[in-house]
């Protein structure tokens, strides 16, 4: 599935460090960390006229990936706040929006990946653009294993949401080739960690399964489903899955804040049901709940 470009898009204002710059003009330099070494980390959110989507939780990811790459002078969360607000207001959006949140290490006096390059305070980025759902939730997703594994903590601690996309990127490539929507991709011992750019469940036997967050992102969707169904009595498990399993689910679905919950219909081939009574019931739980999970941004 290609998105495709949304002509409202061409004259968004983006908030770049301090203040809006026009589309055709918000630029950063090509001494910044993400062109020198993808050295960024980012959220995306998503606009409901109730608020952004679990904000808290976004930013509190923001955070901490910056804590752990060692950001020296990150933004106040009044100050991201403020400027989400600033961009939203510029844009006119309330809805159908989805914004790319990246915090950047900024810009270096010198090419190189020392930090100690980095002298001009780190740079906050806004882009918000008109996106409705990224998949179509009715007809569902085909998928394919990558040959490429997810980052597990002895190489890059997944927990890190970086600009550093490149084996996520491999994976989409394969799946692209193949004419599939998403790369599937294992963990290193062969264990299902998670699509390209998702997260990934399965139901079997009235139980709904994740694999353990160890080798995908922690996702803030991952995480309202899984509240969900235990606000609703829906047994769901963290455990690692193989894809003998997954080929074998009575259903599997992939969440993520771009696309929210996507039936996954074909893994490597295989076909799965996308009408399974439980898998329905999450998902018609999640869109009945999702507003809920909206947090205004000058609460
Ligand atoms: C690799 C990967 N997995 C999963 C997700 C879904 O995470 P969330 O539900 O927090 O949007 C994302 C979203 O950025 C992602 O990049």
């Amino acid at each position: 599935m290609l998105q495709k470009f949304d002509p409202r898009n061409e004259t968004i204002q983006v908030f770049i460090k301090d203040r809006l710059y026009p589309r055709s003009e918000a630029k950063v330099s090509v001494f910044d960390s993400s062109v020198q070494g993808g050295d960024a980390v980012w959220e995306g959110l998503r606009v409901y006229p109730e608020g952004v989507v679990c904000l808290e939780k976004h930013l509190n990811r923001l955070y901490e990936s910056a804590k752990t790459l060692a950001f020296v002078d990150i933004p106040s969360k009044e100050f991201i706040k403020k400027a989400i607000q600033q961009t939203l207001d510029a844009n006119g959006m309330t809805d159908d929006t989805h914004i790319r949140l990246t915090l950047t290490r900024g810009e270096k006096i010198t090419s190189g990946m020392d930090p100690r390059l980095n002298q001009s305070g780190s740079c906050l980025i806004v882009l918000a653009e008109w996106k409705p759902l990224v998949y179509d939730n009715t007809s569902g997703i085909k998928v394919l294993t990558s040959s490429q594994r997810r980052n597990a903590p002895q190489f890059l601690d997944s927990k890190i949401h970086h600009n550093n996309l490149l084996n996520n990127i491999l994976a989409k490539i394969q799946a692209n080739v193949a004419g599939k929507d998403a790369g599937l991709m294992l963990d290193e011992r062969g264990f299902v960690a998670e699509l390209n750019g998702s997260n990934l469940f399965m139901v079997k036997d009235g139980v709904v399964y994740t694999p353990y967050a160890h080798a995908c992102l922690p996702g803030i969707t991952r995480a309202t489903v899984m509240e969900i169904c235990k606000m609703n009595g829906i047994d769901v498990k963290e455990k690692d899955i193989s894809l003998a399993e997954m080929y074998n689910a009575d259903g599997v679905f992939a969440t993520g804040t771009m696309g929210e919950l996507t039936p996954v219909v074909e893994i490597d081939g295989r076909i799965l049901e996308k009408a399974n009574p439980l898998q329905l019931e999450i998902l018609k739980l999640f869109k009945q709940n999702i507003k809920k999970f909206c947090q205004p941004l000058n609460g």
